[in-house]
């Protein structure tokens, strides 16, 4: 006889996975486009550009090389150092080559971050907006997100103060994103000192994601480790290097990790790419900065040019974004149904872009991402249709 089980075939984590909501407005897009129509992407959470020349040959000599095989769990030891000498140069902060562990993406080094802090039970603050992949790693792991609620006020960005409103006897981590995705919001420097030391006394640990790094156009472009070495500071050659499709990404962690993360790594993933690490390589030269700080700059002037643009049409952004390359605009004046919203926004003017319900549930209704990963010309035209929708 057949056993039976009363189990669903799935797990109830997997079940309790969230989709991105805008994956179906994409599928519209797509057909719509099938259709003939030319929609304009302000949805894409990735850059335009390419990437570099010098990284793509340097991938290519990789393997030409034969440089196909694994390497060791934490990464190239070459390139774990041209990481800890970036931290150097560009930001005056000593970090041993020994704390850095190459992940493939800033995905697989949140996953290995919350793998060597979370146990089941537990629960991890982030905020509210804040990068919906957190919550569901989080929850895969089985434990919990507890949802910290941000607004102008805090810069969109996790406070002293809410470390003291939102722990509990179960948290055991706080996660932050500067520049952060949707906001674009940098985190003060006095702000992220005082996080740290909230955290810091109650026994928890801080997970800073800095994947947006290189990509701020006003102020100081820093990194937490010039504040705190006891951090995990997760990073990715994705945005500002235009490695999206490479799947490659690092973290620097505190001393006392780096043995546990070099175990779950070689049981999660064995290595990240071996012809993208070498790739990577090349990425620390100074040609490739001026490639990408040239990026950077456009991507500068597209923001220049959406901001005010947004505002004019009456999209309130009450904090400048300074980096990323995003606007998190509250268009509660124009509608009070974001999702509904971006939904005709794209069957009548084909203009795809991002409900709030993407990054949490804190307002969502009253806001939506643009994503400036387009170039201004593609931007003037998307804001012209947008604000003939708006009429
Ligand atoms: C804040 C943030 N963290 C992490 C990621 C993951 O990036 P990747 O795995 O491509 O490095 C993204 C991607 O959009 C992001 O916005």
């Amino acid at each position: 006889m057949k056993s039976q089980s009363n189990k669903s075939p799935l797990s109830r984590r997997a079940a309790a996975v969230r989709p991105f909501y805008v994956m179906d407005l994409l599928a519209r897009a797509k057909q719509l486009e099938s259709e003939g129509r030319s929609v304009l992407h302000l949805e894409v959470g990735e850059p335009d550009f390419p990437t570099p020349q010098p990284i793509i040959d340097a991938g290519i000599l990789a393997l030409r090389r034969l440089k196909t095989h694994y390497t060791a769990a934490v990464g190239l030891p070459e390139l774990r150092k041209s990481i800890a000498d970036y931290y150097l140069q560009r930001f005056n902060v000593q970090v041993d080559a020994h704390r850095v562990i190459v992940t493939p993406g800033a995905s697989g080094a949140l996953q290995l971050a919350l793998s060597a802090l979370v146990d089941t039970g537990d629960n991890v603050l982030l905020t509210d907006p804040g990068y919906p992949c957190n919550r569901n790693m989080i929850r895969l792991l089985g434990a919990d997100a507890q949802v910290v609620p941000v607004g102008p006020e805090a810069r969109f960005q996790m406070s002293a103060e809410d470390i003291g409103q939102y722990w509990n006897r179960k948290s055991v981590a706080a996660m932050i994103a500067s520049p952060s995705n949707p906001t674009g919001t940098v985190i003060q420097q006095q702000q992220l000192s005082e996080l740290i030391a909230a955290v810091a006394a109650v026994g928890g640990q801080l997970i800073v994601d800095e994947i947006y790094q290189g990509l701020v156009y006003t102020g100081r472009d820093f990194t937490a480790l010039q504040l705190s070495s006891d951090l995990f500071i997760i990073n990715s050659f994705s945005k500002y290097f235009g490695m999206t499709g490479w799947r490659l990404g690092w973290m620097v962690v505190p001393d006392a990790y780096v043995d546990a993360i070099d175990r779950i790594a070689q049981n999660l993933f064995l290595a990240a790419p071996t012809v993208a690490q070498y790739a990577a390589l090349a990425a620390f030269d100074r040609a490739c900065f001026s490639i990408m700080d040239n990026r950077a700059a456009e991507f500068r002037e597209r923001r220049d040019y959406l901001l005010p643009t947004l505002r004019e049409m009456g999209f309130v952004v009450p904090v400048e974004p300074e980096g990323a390359f995003y606007i998190y605009a509250d268009c509660s004046s124009i509608t009070d149904d974001s999702f509904a919203w971006t939904h005709s926004l794209l069957a009548q003017e084909a203009v795809a872009v991002t409900p709030g319900i993407d990054f949490g549930e804190y307002e969502a209704a009253k806001h939506l991402r643009f994503a400036y990963t387009r170039p201004i010309d593609q931007l003037e035209r998307a804001c012209y249709r947008i604000a003939r929708f708006i009429k």
